[in-house]
């Protein structure tokens, strides 16, 4: 006999069965994930389409409004994935068992349709989930809150803390005052009727100084009206200075949505909600639809949870808007765009608004003055790389300190007023 397994035997069959079977199935799992590059460049990219597209409703490493993507260029085929990205709806009304199932499990959630993808573009986002896959991530240090708190803007205890403990202090040093009083009062009383008391002694209890007599007395009115009137001044003075100035102004909001919460711990990206920054003047308030994206399957929160999220479906169900209050709000007589400042000046929102991802309640971060305005165009750089609109005035600047909004006339009366 030539082969020394014998195939008669039933059981034998079977090992070589599952063993053929097993060896294929690892070769096809293995050839889809070596499919998936590694390149560091791709692997970049895919982040980037990642963290703006897929971040809202997907972790790599952990469930979220969809599944965890780990693995799931093992799990299912790169065409499959390339359909389903594109358009999940079309995968799913086509009858796809496996589709239709996890929509089902998902309480049937529509995962936007990204039909603009190429197969190219949702093949780096693969890579970047391998990439994440292969190397899971240490716990990641948040950069951008000690950046700008590194700026010196935040006081390390808020001004309504500082306020209550200097009252706290005033109100025991009056207690402390009115004790001693009315201790050291009836120790006098209690020697003045003492009859043998010695004529020095007698000297001491009789008062070292009347109370009645100092309140009547020119020079301390005259100190006490000075102080008075000096607090008064200050305070009528700081009044003045900040007419209009609305920093750290957070007004409470008809639901108790938090961005710590979102843009926090959930790593939302800002402009999955605030659609508008990359594209016009204005950033926007997302309306309930956007909400619901997510709130339709997430129906409880760590904190305020079940009720406040009530809310958004009675929006919904009234078809009427969330009345959010402004919280920021330059005078009409001003222009401020911000898709020149995040697009092309490149700045970051937390530059203007502060560690956004930490606040439970949105707060005016920064004065929104004029001098604010003009101090930054001062002295912050132009983004001139890649852009060819600057290229002449660059050729123009040459040899010179790098140029500043300033150079671009950001001071002209007539580039912020209107
Ligand atoms: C609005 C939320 C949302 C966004 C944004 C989103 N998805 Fe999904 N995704 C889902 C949901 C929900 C499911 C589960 C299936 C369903 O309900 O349709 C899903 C399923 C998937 C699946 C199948 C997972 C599996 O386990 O088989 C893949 C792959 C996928 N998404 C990739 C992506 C990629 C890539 C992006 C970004 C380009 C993205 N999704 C953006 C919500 C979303
Ligand atoms: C991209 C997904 C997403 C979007 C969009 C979204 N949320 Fe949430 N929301 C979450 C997640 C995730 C949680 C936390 C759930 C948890 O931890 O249990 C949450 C929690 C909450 C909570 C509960 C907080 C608490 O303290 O318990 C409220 C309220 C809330 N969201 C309101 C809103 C409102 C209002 C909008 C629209 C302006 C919105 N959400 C949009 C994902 C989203
Ligand atoms: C899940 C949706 C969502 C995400 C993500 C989100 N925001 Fe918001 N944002 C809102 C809503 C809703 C409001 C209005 C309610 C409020 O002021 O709290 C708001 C208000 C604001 C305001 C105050 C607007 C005003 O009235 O002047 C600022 C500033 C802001 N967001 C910045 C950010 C920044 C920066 C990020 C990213 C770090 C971010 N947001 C991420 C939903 C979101
Ligand atoms: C250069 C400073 C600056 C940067 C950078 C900036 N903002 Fe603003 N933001 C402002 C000012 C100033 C206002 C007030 C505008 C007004 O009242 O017309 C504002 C207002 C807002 C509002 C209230 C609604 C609106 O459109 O007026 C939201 C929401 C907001 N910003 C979100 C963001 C987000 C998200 C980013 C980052 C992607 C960002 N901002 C980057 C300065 C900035
Ligand atoms: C954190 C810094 C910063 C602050 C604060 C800031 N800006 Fe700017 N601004 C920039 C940068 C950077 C540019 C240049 C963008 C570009 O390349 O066009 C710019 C450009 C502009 C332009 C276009 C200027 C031009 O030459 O075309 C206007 C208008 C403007 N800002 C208005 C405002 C107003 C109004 C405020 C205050 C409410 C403000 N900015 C606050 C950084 C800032
Ligand atoms: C970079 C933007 C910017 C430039 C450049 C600028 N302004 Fe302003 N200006 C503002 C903003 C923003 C306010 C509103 C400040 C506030 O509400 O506290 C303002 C307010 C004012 C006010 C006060 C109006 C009031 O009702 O209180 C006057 C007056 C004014 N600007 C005049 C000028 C003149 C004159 C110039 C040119 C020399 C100029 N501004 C250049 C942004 C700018």
């Amino acid at each position: 006999m030539p082969c020394k397994i014998s195939l008669k035997n039933n059981a034998s069959r079977i090992i070589v069965l599952l063993t053929v079977i097993i060896f294929f199935s690892s070769f096809k799992a293995l050839g889809q994930a070596s499919a998936v590059p590694d390149d560091p460049e791709i692997v970049a990219a895919g982040e980037k389409l990642f963290k703006q597209n897929c971040m809202p409703c997907h972790r790599v490493e952990s469930k979220l409004v969809g599944p965890a993507l780990h693995n799931v260029y093992e799990r299912r085929e790169l065409p499959w994935i390339y359909a389903f990205v594109k358009n999940s709806q079309k995968v799913i009304a086509s009858g796809d068992e496996y589709a239709n199932n996890l929509y089902e499990e998902y309480n049937k959630v529509q995962m936007t349709a990204f039909s603009s993808f190429t197969d190219d573009e949702i093949l780096s986002i693969m890579a970047y989930i391998k990439n994440l896959t292969e190397n899971p991530p240490q716990a990641a240090a948040p950069a951008t809150s000690e950046t700008v708190s590194a700026a010196g803007q935040e006081q390390a205890i808020p001004a309504k803390y500082l306020d209550a403990i200097l009252i706290g202090a005033v109100v025991i040093l009056i207690i402390l005052l009115v004790v001693l009083v009315m201790i050291s009062s009836l120790l006098s009383k209690y020697l003045r009727q003492k009859k043998d008391l010695s004529d020095t002694d007698k000297e001491y209890v009789q008062p070292m100084f009347n109370l009645g007599k100092l309140v009547r007395n020119k020079a301390f009115i005259g100190i006490v009206a000075a102080l008075v009137t000096m607090i008064v001044l200050k305070n009528v003075i700081d009044g003045l200075y900040s007419i209009g100035v609305q920093q750290g102004y957070a007004p409470k909001q008809p639901i108790a949505f938090s961005h710590k919460i979102h843009a926090g711990d959930n790593k939302i990206d800002c402009n999955y909600c605030h659609t508008g920054v990359t594209k016009s003047k204005n950033a926007n308030i997302p309306s309930p639809n956007i909400c619901m994206n997510c709130h339709s399957s997430i129906t409880k929160g760590p904190k305020t949870g079940k009720v406040e999220i009530a809310k958004i479906y009675k929006a919904v169900e009234d078809n009427k808007p969330i009345e959010w209050v402004r919280v920021h709000n330059l005078p009409d007589l001003a222009y401020f765009n911000h898709s020149q400042h995040v697009v092309v000046g490149k700045l970051a929102c937390q530059t203007c608004h502060g560690p956004v991802e930490k606040m439970d309640v949105v707060r005016q971060y920064s004065l929104l003055t004029m001098g604010w305005c003009v101090n930054c165009h001062r002295k912050t750089p132009l983004q001139t790389k890649g852009n060819g609109y600057y290229d002449k005035l660059v050729e123009l600047h040459k040899g010179k300190e790098p140029m500043k909004v300033v150079d671009n006339g950001g001071i002209d009366c007539a580039k912020c007023h209107y």
